[in-house]
């Protein structure tokens, strides 16, 4: 169990060149796998969650050359080549791991075991069981639906999904079982999540289309292999440009962040609190949309948050609730409740952690209210095995006035194992 103590500071100043996007890494190694040919990535997130997908797929017979590095090649095995793996696969902390690749596993005509680590093992399975049931498949979990997952899938028939939250864990392992189903498969969301299968699956060919919230795949066709350059993380970037509006005379520069309209809520919601970011140079790469993002101290103002624009900062929820707390006037984030079922009850364990060092906030059944304006004095925290927390708690020390000392701080591996490192090198410049 690593502690980490993390001292105020400010004049953050640098250039951050943040990891490659989580989603976009997991995406690009599953695709690559089932896709024909070779597919090269770079800028692939070497995360703990990543690996477990890579090593899943390479316990069902794809040779995948570069684990544990940035730069991976798949040799894709084509649609139908995978094999039954010999052992469980294990999906660590990662429930993107678990949910996407579920929907591949119901394709398959072998049987194949996932289970995880305690957090994983405890979150609702249930949501993408159900969908993969009335495709045909037969999966089996412990109370019915938590992990391990035991999956025997096969023969799928298309079916039309209504989503009933917004995720695109959700949509993903429908649309990912849809390329194995006869016919067409079609998801509607109640609100737009990420996009990046639809993007992902129409750049290797696939017959995909989205109209507003429904989004249809045709079943049994081959998916060919390519270069895919991951963008940056938004969500590992999002610690960083809070740092850089809180922190007292600081200049931060993230280059290549991948800015894709359906996770950009936080720039949004931050830009909304009066928040000094600019986004320049936006391109385009590997079909998503990229730019570099300048980041100047500001002083924010307290706003209420709720609908679509949520969805659009789920992961960033902690980190913006920090800048809530030096905000003048009270922020009010509602319509969260997906927050209780992430790696941690993430209502819970941000109201537990930023009271413990001062922040004045209150829990509701689907968000949070924070009072602005708040000392925070700093003191001892946990990070409840959850890498959002963590990371989030350390952007809290450094605008603290003793500092925070954080248990637990391993899981940050999970996301994003360079985080220390690009945090020294803003402080230290
Ligand atoms: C993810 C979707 C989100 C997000 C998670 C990654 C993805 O989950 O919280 O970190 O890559 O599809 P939900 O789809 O369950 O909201």
């Amino acid at each position: 169990m690593n502690t980490m103590i993390i001292k105020p500071k400010s004049n953050l100043k640098g250039e951050i060149h943040p990891p490659g996007d989580k989603s976009i890494s997991h995406r690009s190694a599953m695709i690559g796998s089932i896709a024909k040919d070779v597919t090269e990535i770079t800028n692939f997130l070497n995360g703990e969650d990543c690996i477990a997908t890579i090593k899943a797929f390479q316990k069902m017979g794809v040779k995948i050359e570069g684990t544990g590095t940035s730069s991976i090649t798949v040799h894709g095995v084509g649609i139908d080549g995978l094999k039954e793996p010999d052992d469980v696969l294990g999906m660590g902390n990662s429930g993107t791991s678990m949910r996407l690749i579920s929907g591949i596993l119901a394709g398959q005509p072998f049987y194949s075991v996932m289970n995880g680590d305690s957090s994983l093992r405890s979150r609702p399975m249930k949501r993408v069981a159900d969908p993969l049931r009335l495709m045909g498949a037969q999966i089996y979990g412990r109370k019915g639906d938590l992990a391990p997952l035991t999956i025997i899938g096969g023969n799928l028939k298309s079916i039309d999904y209504k989503t009933p939250v917004a995720s695109a864990q959700i949509k993903s392992c429908i649309l990912l079982a849809g390329l194995y189903a006869d016919g067409e498969t079609s998801v509607t969301e109640v609100a737009e999540s990420r996009d990046h299968t639809e993007r992902m699956l129409r750049s290797f060919g696939a017959e995909i289309t989205s109209n507003g919230l429904i989004h249809k795949v045709k079943g049994h066709l081959e998916l060919v292999g390519h270069q895919v350059n991951v963008p940056g993380d938004i969500s590992s970037t999002a610690y960083f440009i809070v740092a850089g509006l809180l922190c007292p005379n600081s200049e931060i520069i993230i280059k290549n962040v991948g800015v894709n309209p359906t996770r950009t809520g936080i720039i949004d919601a931050l830009k909304q609190m009066g928040a000094n970011i600019s986004i320049e140079n936006l391109r385009e790469e590997s079909d998503e949309p990229v730019a570099d993002i300048f980041v100047r101290s500001s002083q924010l103002k307290g706003c209420s948050f709720a609908g679509e624009i949520i969805v659009r900062m789920i992961d960033e929820i902690p980190v913006l609730v920090l800048a809530a707390t030096q905000a003048d006037g009270e922020t009010i984030i509602r319509d969260a409740k997906e927050l209780r079922v992430k790696e941690s009850d993430r209502i819970t364990t941000t109201v537990s952690e930023f009271r413990k060092i001062g922040a004045e906030l209150d829990e509701l059944e689907d968000g949070m209210i924070i009072a602005g304006g708040s000392r925070l004095k700093g003191g001892e925290c946990e990070s409840h095995g959850d890498h959002r927390m963590a990371m989030s708690l350390a952007i809290a020390g450094l605008i603290s006035e003793t500092g925070t000392t954080i248990h637990n701080i391993e899981c940050i591996n999970t996301s994003f194992p360079e985080f220390w490192e690009i945090l020294s090198s803003i402080s230290n410049s």
